[in-house]
């Protein structure tokens, strides 16, 4: 692929072979990935990316149904899935009530088995949000057909990761021997236990900056560490900042605090202004999984390494290629 001013010029389809690595597969954790895997899903974003920015109008999975299920908010990732489904011909079904599904946990996972189990009898796809962690396993047992987990509560959120990936490859041209700066809740932050994850195939150094009480939990560092990645730890966000080439902000997960007095305590903590980013290594981007609520302030928004709303409109393209693979569908 050539990327030229963070846009794609060029891109080859992968072979056949590579295309149906995902094939059949369920996507519930950034674990399971190769670093292969990962790289025939960069590629075939960037295929469908091309076309789409071309005017080609898809039929990949035309005659395919995507199920769409968010049990928990969601702007972002619904609408780039539903829109990816869309662009590949496809069409997408959804349940109104989602949102209102009781959250207890066995009564929930029972239902959400029972509902799986139906809904797959409709849909080809079937991509799940949940605010409970292991959701989307539950729902992958319930489905023949793949599942794509959207977000498990405070457990992952693989397919942001494919995006964020695919992100810092535009925006830099490569990920080897890059500093990147994971930055906020890192241990509720869904987007960063997959992120870490998948950053670990590509030779980066990796900062966690985060306050005392919302670190990475231990098991993921020590899961990245046993890969041969090198992960530092530090309160210190301007020196972060100053050694990274990219800083990939978090919100601080309100919904998932039992006591909201520990939320206040920590809201504050790291907040990325004007001031960090002048102080930082020159052409650092500046990355978030979106919705921001003040950690990153307004005036970094024309800072041209600002990457988060075009982080977000890779979306589609990485979901388009995420779909397609996992149906065996690219064209
Ligand atoms: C994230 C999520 O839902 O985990 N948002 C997203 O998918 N773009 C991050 C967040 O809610 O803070």
């Amino acid at each position: 692929m050539e990327i030229k001013n963070k846009v794609i010029v060029q891109a080859a389809k992968p072979a056949e072979a590579r295309l149906a690595l995902l094939k059949g597969k369920d996507i519930l954790s950034a674990a399971q990935f190769s670093k292969d895997e990962i790289d025939v899903v960069m590629e075939t974003a960037a295929y469908y990316e091309k076309k789409v920015k071309d005017g080609e109008v898809l039929k990949d999975m035309e005659g395919k149904v995507m199920a769409s299920l968010f049990f928990e908010p969601s702007t972002r990732t619904r609408l780039s899935f539903e829109t990816a489904m869309n662009r590949l011909g496809g069409s997408v079904i959804t349940v109104a009530e989602s949102a209102k599904v009781q959250t207890s946990s066995t009564a929930k996972g029972e239902t959400l088995y029972d509902s799986i189990k139906v809904v797959d009898l409709y849909a080809d796809v079937i991509v799940v949000r949940s605010p409970q962690k292991g959701a989307a396993d539950e729902a992958a047992l319930a489905a023949d057909n793949p599942v794509l987990n959207s977000g498990d509560g405070a457990g992952e959120h693989p397919t942001q990761a494919m995006l964020d990936i695919y992100t810092i490859l535009k925006e830099r041209g490569d990920l080897s021997g890059l500093t990147v700066t994971l930055l906020g809740d890192l241990k509720h932050g869904r987007t960063v236990h997959s992120l870490i994850r998948l950053l670990s195939h590509f030779g980066c150094r990796i900062i966690l900056v985060a306050p005392d009480q919302l670190k990475m939990p231990a098991e993921i560092v020590a899961d990245v560490e046993k890969l041969g990645v090198k992960v530092e730890q530090t309160d210190n966000l301007q020196q972060a900042a100053a050694e990274s080439d990219v800083l990939y902000v978090t919100r601080i997960q309100k919904e998932r605090f039992e006591d909201l007095a520990e939320y206040e305590k920590v809201k504050d903590d790291f907040i990325v202004d004007d001031k960090i980013v002048k102080a930082a290594k020159s052409g650092i981007v500046i990355m978030h999984p979106l919705p921001r609520v003040n950690e990153i302030t307004v005036d970094v928004d024309s800072y041209e390494g600002a990457a988060y709303f075009r982080q977000a409109g890779n979306g589609v393209p990485v979901r388009m290629a995420l779909l397609a693979l996992v149906k065996g569908c690219v064209r």
